[in-house]
């Protein structure tokens, strides 16, 4: 991969120490496929997980805390393949929003062997949404790193990209 990165920031992600705790992952096609569903309108699944994982290995780091599971866990916290509005038409009698956490975690751990940190994280990075509290300083900042991505995700003017959905009504190419 030639070029990688973050939505609000203009490094080059291949050129930095992060780059080496994600490489791996990045060759899996579960984890490329991400980039084939829209997510939080604006961009795609791959770019938002790209951008938690990122931001969330800088606070973590910031912070001294585990920053590599911190940047792993950012990635695959919203692997899962499905339309978000196709699966609440389909099954209104369970959320989307508590739901999608336990299939990511699933599907993760088909792939890969995670430690506890970063299935706790993946798996209530939705909290408070979902019922168990997260066990580790890591999860509630993943909480608040996925709400900020979506948030700037949305509302970061890209003047390009939305030209470019409003003319082919698709997104542009991330990576
Ligand atoms: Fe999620
Ligand atoms: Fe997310």
């Amino acid at each position: 991969m030639q070029y990688l990165k973050a939505t609000g920031s203009k490094k080059n992600l291949t050129e930095s120490e992060y780059y080496a705790l994600i490489a791996d992952l990045l060759e899996l096609e579960e984890v490329r496929n991400l980039q084939n569903f829209r997510h939080h309108i604006m961009t795609n699944r791959f770019q938002h997980c790209l951008n938690v994982s990122y931001y969330n290995y800088k606070l973590c780091k910031a912070l001294r805390l585990d920053a590599v599971s911190a940047a792993r866990a950012g990635l695959l916290h919203d692997l899962y393949f499905y339309d978000t509005k196709e699966y609440t038409r389909s099954s209104p009698e369970v959320r989307h929003s508590k739901h999608h956490p336990e299939i990511a975690l699933e599907n993760a751990e088909k792939l890969l062997e995670l430690n506890e940190k970063e299935r706790d994280m993946i798996r209530n990075h939705m909290f408070p949404m979902t019922f168990a509290l997260p066990k580790y300083a890591e999860t509630y900042l993943i909480t608040l790193v996925d709400k900020y991505c979506a948030v700037m995700e949305f509302m970061l003017p890209q003047p390009k990209r939305l030209l470019h959905y409003i003319r082919h009504k698709q997104q542009p190419e991330q990576i």
